[in-house]
């Protein structure tokens, strides 16, 4: 089970080999530029945010199980962790409005239609969990992805920033959705492939907004 955790991360990262050093140029410009990263960090607040508010949601019908309720609680953190580290390098509050973000409405149209793709796929019949547990999935590969390639930029510019607690715990996360995908879907590796390949076809547009972004 655990052991797909490499495999589904790898075959991402392989994927997505040709957007490290654009990415990696820009997190690097970024750190020497104070008002828009503090723009940026607020826009993966927002980020979490709507993460954390999708779990939320998907759980409004149903119980609130244990494991669930930890990786509500922690997508929230994250949200705040972001965002008091924006508003910090900022020297001021900022909303989520698109003055203080960087692509602020692109982000919640990747987030919204990155949901809407996959529980249209699965369709009604799919256990209402399912859904849910392949948003996580897929969010938390670009995640990590993401976020290591930010933590090398953060390292290399001497930034005071540190990622290691939120890259550790998507990391889990990852881990768990797969686990519990794994023993409900026998098409997890054709689900994974799909979810994958939309992600893939809508980052572009995504990260267009966010590093256009004036
Ligand atoms: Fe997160
Ligand atoms: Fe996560």
């Amino acid at each position: 089970m655990l052991s797909k955790t490499p495999h589904a991360l790898e075959t991402f990262e392989a994927t997505n080999r040709a957007w490290e050093a654009p990415v990696a140029a820009f997190l690097t410009a970024l750190c020497g530029d104070k008002e828009r990263h503090a723009r940026f960090l607020n826009t993966l607040s927002q980020m979490e945010h709507v993460g954390s508010r999708k779990i939320m949601m998907s759980q409004a019908k149903g119980e609130l199980p244990q494991d669930t309720l930890k990786h509500l609680a922690e997508e929230t953190r994250h949200a705040f962790f972001f965002k008091r580290a924006a508003e910090k390098l900022a020297g001021r509050t900022l909303d989520y409005g698109t003055e203080a973000t960087l692509g602020g409405n692109a982000a919640r149209m990747y987030m919204g239609r990155l949901d809407a793709f996959i529980a249209d796929e699965l369709g009604s019949r799919a256990p209402s969990e399912t859904a849910y547990l392949y948003m996580s999935l897929i969010v938390e590969l670009r995640a990590i992805w993401f976020y290591r390639t930010y933590q090398a930029a953060l390292t290399a510019a001497k930034h005071p920033l540190s990622l290691k607690s939120v890259l550790a715990e998507e990391e889990l996360h990852l881990e768990e959705m797969l686990a519990r995908l794994d023993a409900i879907d026998p098409a997890l590796d054709a689900h994974i492939i799909l979810f994958s390949a939309y992600e893939n076809a809508r980052f572009p547009v995504l990260w267009g907004e966010i590093a256009g972004g004036n």
